[in-house]
C-alpha cells in the first residue's frame, strides 16, 4: 500500500521498503507490484513502482505471531514448487511456525528476485508463473474479507495452491506425488482451511475478475512438474472441480 501510495504521489515519488513479514519479505516487497483492494476485488487499484532499495531483516520475523508466520511459509512453499527439488525439500522439513534460517530466507527471495529481473512487467510470461495457486485463491481471499473470519493472503493462497496443483494433476498428468506433497504439509501444519461461504455464481462472477483472463478465457499457471510452470487456458468447470475436490477432502 505504501509502494502504490509513493507511485501515485505527485505522479511517482522515490521509496524505500522495510518488509517485517515474511511474505513481504519473500514475495510482496520484491518485483514492484503494489495496489489496493477496490469495491469487489483484490489489488483492483494498482501500479508497477520500484522502490530504491529494500531492506530485508530476519530479526523482525522474531516478534511475528505463528498464525502470520504460517500463512508467509506457504508463498516460500510456492517459490520452492517453482524453482527446484532441492529446494522444496529444504522447505518441507521446516516448521512453518518457526522463521526460517537466514540462509533459506535469502535463497527465498531469490527465486522470486531472479524470476522479476528477467520479467519486470508479466509481459513474457515468465512472471506469471508467480500466480500459481492465486487464480483461486484470490477469490477464497475476497470472499473471506466478506465474512467475520478474513483469511490472511497466505491462507487463502494455501486453499488456491492445493486447488491449482489439484488441476495440473488433473488437467496436465502431473505426478500425484506433487499434491500428496503438499497434502500432507498442509495437513501437518493446519493450513487445510475449510472454504469461505459461497455460491457457484458469486465464486464464478469473482473469478472472472481475473487479471490473467484474455478473450473471455482464463488463463493460469500449471505445474508440469517440480521447478515447471506453464500458462494454460482452463475451463471454468475443471476450477468448479477442483473446489469440490478440495471440499471433499476438507470436510
Ligand atoms: N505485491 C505482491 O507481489 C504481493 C505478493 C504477496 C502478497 N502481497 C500482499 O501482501 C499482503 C499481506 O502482507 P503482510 O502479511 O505483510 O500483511 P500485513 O502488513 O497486514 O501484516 C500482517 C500483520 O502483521 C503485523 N506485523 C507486521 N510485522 C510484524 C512484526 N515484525 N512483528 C509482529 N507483527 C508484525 C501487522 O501489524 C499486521 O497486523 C496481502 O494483501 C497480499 O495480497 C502482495
Amino acid at each position: 500500500m505504501g509502494g502504490f501510495c509513493a507511485s501515485v504521489w505527485k505522479r511517482g515519488t522515490p521509496f524505500i521498503s522495510i518488509p517485517t513479514t515474511l511474505v513481504a519479505q519473500m514475495d510482496a516487497a520484491i518485483g514492484g507490484k503494489t495496489g489496493i483492494n477496490f469495491r469487489s476485488g483484490k489489488n483492483i487499484l494498482g501500479s508497477f513502482a520500484q522502490p530504491t532499495a529494500i531492506w530485508i531483516w530476519e530479526g523482525f520475523l522474531k516478534t511475528l505471531p505463528p498464525r502470520i508466520l504460517k500463512a508467509g511459509w506457504v508463498e516460500g512453499y510456492k517459490h520452492a514448487l517453482l524453482y527446484g527439488e532441492e529446494l522444496l525439500r529444504k522447505v518441507e522439513v521446516c516448521s512453518f511456525t518457526q522463521p526460517p534460517s537466514s540462509d533459506l530466507l535469502r535463497q527465498l527471495v531469490e527465486v522470486k528476485w531472479h524470476i522479476v529481473q528477467q520479467d519486470p512487467y508479466e509481459s513474457q510470461g515468465l512472471r506469471q508463473a508467480l500466480n500459481l495457486g492465486h487464480t483461486l485463491g484470490h477469490v477464497w481471499e475476497t470472499l473471506s474479507l466478506r465474512t467475520e473470519a478474513p483469511l490472511l493472503h497466505g491462507e487463502a493462497i494455501a486453499i488456491g495452491l492445493w486447488q491449482e496443483i489439484y488441476l495440473s494433476t488433473q488437467l496436465y498428468g502431473t505426478s500425484s506425488t506433487i499434491l500428496d506433497r503438499l497434502t500432507d504439509k498442509l495437513r501437518r501444519e493446519k493450513l487445510l482451511i475449510p472454504l469461505p461461504p459461497h455460491t457457484r455464481a458469486l465464486w464464478e462472477k469473482l473469478l472472472l475478475q481475473d487479471k490473467k483472463r484474455r478473450s473471455g478465457q482464463l488463463y493460469l499457471p500449471l505445474l508440469r512438474e517440480v521447478g515447471q510452470v506453464e500458462l494454460q487456458p482452463v475451463e471454468i468447470k475443471y476450477l468448479w472441480q477442483a473446489v469440490q475436490a478440495y471440499r471433499e477432502m476438507v470436510e
